[in-house]
């Protein structure tokens, strides 16, 4: 295709917002797909994706469409719409999607107005020069208040409120005249058709039945099928089995040409070998210098992921295997824990991606998985100077400690103006620092603050909607660390450490943590025939202790002396029962019991 016929963008969105709504609609009014052959969110792929309403992976789909070119006549362009996921732990997808594109669709939803993760992610679209066009979704609705939230972005983007178009994703309105507007607006790529081969990797994604599905978007020369190519950063040669583009099945091409975006197959079997951000060339004639390349994702969040039934155990690393040739994000190593026996320590973006590896875990794999409370990367110096990185509680130095870094986030919280009284009390009690606060009109705020990774990483999101009434909207990034007084509190079963509730905290937080769990501990564990103490105690001093007080009388005794068939089946209840004990010490523990603590809040 000549290169002054492709237009490649992406839609820059909320979640909910409406962009797979949109999709849909564009893939229609191109006619790519046949209305028989229509369901809703069509380019959502995965289950999960389509049950929860997210888009964790980015697709890229080719849709034809005649639009008058420069002078005026009906010319047929091939738009190129790369997806985005619309949540925070997943940006840096944002990121790469908006590095294969010239422009960038803003929608926004006329009822709600622009959201915390949208403004960044659009500050990021205007950082790395993209075209953008203003849409807003939902005009059909009732509550929509397309005037006021035209004025709001108009000033945002410093465009005229009438610049921005208004469409309905559900009854198609206005959806036509976006894709004109998308000819228009958008540049053609630039590139050199007859330079090196150089093709940027923007997502990889495992098939079972074809092996790793790498999307590029070519930018100089073009890649042809059976040639062998290279990749930059790692020189490894591979053999271009197939190569083509989605429309909106994958169809084979004679190849992609500067500016085309497609996919490629080359047969290799891990995520890791077909790098996103990674420069595709010719392995006859290679490239000098990659393609500028994106940073790579790491994880930030971690917790121990156990399965509940321990000859789970071989079940559970396949697994992980698996979903790790689709997610070069997700990390894991062995773990064994007292209470919860063997199981894995899991690297994750966020707490989205944490509770989506574990959906899939329990969903594809059929797998009954208990994790452990989230923790952060702390730095950690000891006494001899030494530092130690810290991913688990369990890892936290014994002994005297000098200084801990934990990691803080400069974060940005949109808000209707009248909460932000509701929000600085909020951000304070989670230990954070106000950095500024605009006006983007009279009724809504733009926060800055930053804040502790590990405040926000448990229930901050949950409390933030619930304080607003679901209204503010955040979005973070990393930035850094900084010195905090933190302390390890261990919790203790008849003076046994249970491994499992370790949690490093604030120190204010730290007599409360030990209250909750220990509370909680003492309820769920079964009396034994013994008093067992459970307590919460920073190195050797106890900070909180309940008492789980000594069976009285024997339980069969309740049984009245007849009922033997009753006994029985009392006595056998109880056999199983010990199958799934965790011997703490000398207390005897049902497994439910530590499942049940760790699963509460
Ligand atoms: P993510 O994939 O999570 O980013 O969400 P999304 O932005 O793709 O949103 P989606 O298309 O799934 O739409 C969210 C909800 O809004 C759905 O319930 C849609 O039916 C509804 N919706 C989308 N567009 C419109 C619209 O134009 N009008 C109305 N009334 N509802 C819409």
């Amino acid at each position: 295709t000549d290169p002054a016929l492709i237009r490649n963008f992406s839609i820059i969105a909320h979640i909910d917002h409406g962009k797979s709504t949109l999709a849909d609609r564009m893939l229609q009014a191109t006619g790519v797909v046949a209305p028989r052959d229509m369901r809703a969110q069509y380019l959502d792929r995965m289950d999960i994706e389509r049950e929860r309403g997210i888009t964790i992976k980015s697709q890229a789909v080719r849709m034809p469409w005649g639009a008058p070119g420069p002078d005026g006549a009906i010319r047929p362009y091939a738009l190129n719409m790369i997806d985005t996921p619309g949540h925070v732990d997943f940006s840096y997808e944002v990121n790469r999607s908006l590095a294969a594109c010239e422009g960038a669709v803003l929608l926004v939803d006329a009822a709600q107005g622009i959201q915390a993760q949208t403004l960044a992610n659009l500050y990021m679209a205007i950082e790395g020069d993209l075209a953008i066009i203003p849409v807003l979704n939902k005009i059909d609705l009732p509550a929509a208040e397309p005037e006021r939230h035209a004025d709001e972005i108009a000033a945002l983007i410093g465009c005229g409120p009438a610049d921005i178009l208004k469409v309905s994703g559900k009854t198609g309105a206005g959806v036509p005249e976006l894709l004109d507007r998308i000819v228009e607006a958008v540049p053609a790529p630039v590139g050199d058709p007859a330079g090196p081969t150089r093709a940027m990797i923007f997502d990889s994604v495992y098939d079972t039945y074809r092996g790793v599905v790498t999307y590029v978007r070519v930018v100089d020369g073009a890649l042809k099928p059976r040639e062998r190519i290279e990749m930059l950063s790692t020189t490894a040669v591979h053999d271009l089995l197939e190569i083509g583009v989605i429309s909106p099945e994958p169809s084979p091409t004679g190849g992609l040409g500067a500016g085309e975006v497609g996919y490629l197959i080359t047969g290799v079997k891990d995520v890791r070998q077909s790098k996103v951000g990674d420069t595709v060339t010719s392995a006859a004639a290679p490239a000098a210098e990659p393609l500028a390349g994106y940073q790579e994702p790491k994880p930030m969040v971690f917790s121990g992921l156990f399965p509940v039934d321990g000859s789970d155990f071989p079940v559970l690393r396949d697994a992980l295997d698996k979903l790790k040739l689709n997610d070069a994000a997700l990390t894991y190593e062995p773990e064994t824990s007292v209470a919860l026996g063997f199981g894995f320590r899991c690297g994750y973006l966020g707490l989205l991606h944490l509770e989506i590896i574990r959906e899939r875990l329990e969903r594809e794999f059929n797998l009954d998985i208990i994790s452990t409370a989230p923790s952060v990367v702390y730095r950690v110096t000891t006494e001899d100077r030494a530092v130690h990185t810290v991913t688990n509680p369990s890892e936290y130095p014994e002994g005297k400690i000098l200084d801990v870094q934990e990691p803080v986030v400069r974060a940005t919280i949109l808000t209707p103006s009248e909460f932000v009284g509701t929000v600085m009390e909020l951000c304070q009690s989670r230990r954070g620092t106000m950095q500024g606060m605009d006006y983007l009109s009279e009724t809504r705020v733009e926060m800055h603050y930053v804040l502790p990774l590990a405040e926000i990483v448990f229930d901050f999101f949950d409390a933030l909607k619930s304080r607003t009434r679901g209204y503010a909207s955040l979005d973070y990034e990393m930035d850094g660390e900084q010195s905090a007084d933190l302390v390890k509190v261990d919790i203790l079963l008849n003076g046994e450490k249970v491994d499992a509730f370790s949690a490093i905290v604030h120190k204010d937080a730290a007599y409360s943590y030990g209250l909750k769990l220990t509370k909680r501990l003492k309820e769920l564990i079964p009396r034994q025939q013994f008093e067992v103490p459970v307590q919460a105690a920073i190195g050797s001093r106890i900070i909180a202790r309940e008492t789980i007080r000594a069976l009285r009388k024997d339980m069969l005794a309740k049984c009245y002396g007849g009922d033997i068939s009753r006994k029985r089946k009392l006595l056998e209840k109880q056999k199983e029962g010990k199958k799934r004990m965790k011997a703490i010490g000398s207390v005897d523990v049902p497994q439910e019991a530590f499942i049940a603590a760790l699963g509460a809040d």
